[in-house]
């Protein structure tokens, strides 16, 4: 036992004296509460399986910022919304949320799924690419990036699932999502063909 004593004390001794070595083993606040909570739904690394749910690894940090604190302050409101994530969100202060959306930023995105309708792909990649010669209207591919990568406040689509981007397109029609007003000029103009379309593309990227 008196020997086990001493051990435990060198051991916790060399952790405080090489610090960074032993915190980095311990998950801290933010990983316990993505794993725990939060994982439950968009999966343990931020990649959910279920197309409920959106994925977030990777997302960027900016845009998951913005709507986490969107949803607690419940401005984001579309029924999903409040149903799932305004409880989640709710005792989130702007520390936690950066902190969580600096997480899910830096995790490694799943690749994108398998295209089911290769035609319908090839109509969304169009779309997505299509950039018209009157710069003052907008592109998806100018604000959401080449790959779909997103950046700064333009969210990641690459790889999101196909249910939640529909879902999303179709929130934007309807005006319960808010979008820049380029964005929503152009969405507005889209067929219900023409949103799977997209999501097909996305999804598989
Ligand atoms: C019970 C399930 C559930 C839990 C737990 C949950 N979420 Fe969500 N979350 C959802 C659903 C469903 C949506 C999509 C809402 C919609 O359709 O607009 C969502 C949306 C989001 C979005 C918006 C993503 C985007 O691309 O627009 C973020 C960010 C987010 N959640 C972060 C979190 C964080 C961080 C936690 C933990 C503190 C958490 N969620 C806990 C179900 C959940
Ligand atoms: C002017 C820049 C701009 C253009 C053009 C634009 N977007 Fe966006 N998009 C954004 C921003 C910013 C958001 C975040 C909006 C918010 O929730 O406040 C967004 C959100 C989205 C979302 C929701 C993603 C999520 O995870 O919740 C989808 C899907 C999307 N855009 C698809 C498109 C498609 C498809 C096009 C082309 C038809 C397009 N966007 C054109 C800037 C743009």
């Amino acid at each position: 036992m008196k020997s086990k004593k001493w051990m435990f004390v060198v051991v916790a001794g060399l952790c405080w004296i090489t610090t960074g070595v032993c915190a980095a083993d311990e998950p801290n606040k933010t990983e316990k509460l993505a794993m725990s909570y939060c994982g439950e739904c968009h999966g343990l690394d931020g990649n959910s399986i279920s197309p409920q749910f959106p994925k977030l690894a990777g997302q960027r940090s900016k845009f998951l910022e913005a709507q986490l604190k969107s949803m607690r302050d419940h401005d984001r409101s579309n029924a999903d919304s409040q149903d799932y994530m305004w409880g989640a969100a709710h005792k989130l202060d702007d520390d936690s949320i950066k902190d969580l959306a600096k997480y899910y930023s830096r995790q490694k995105p799943s690749p994108g799924g398998t295209i089911e309708y290769p035609a319908l792909a090839a109509k969304g990649k169009q779309l997505y690419e299509f950039k018209p010669a009157n710069e003052e209207i907008g592109s998806c591919i100018g604000c959401h990036g080449d790959d779909a990568e997103g950046g700064g406040n333009e969210p990641r689509l690459a790889g999101q699932h196909r249910h939640y981007l529909v879902k999303q397109l179709n929130l934007v029609q309807d005006n319960k999502r808010s979008a820049p007003d380029k964005m929503l000029a152009l969405v507005r103009k889209l067929s219900k063909e023409e949103i799977e379309a997209l999501a097909e593309y996305l999804q598989s990227k």
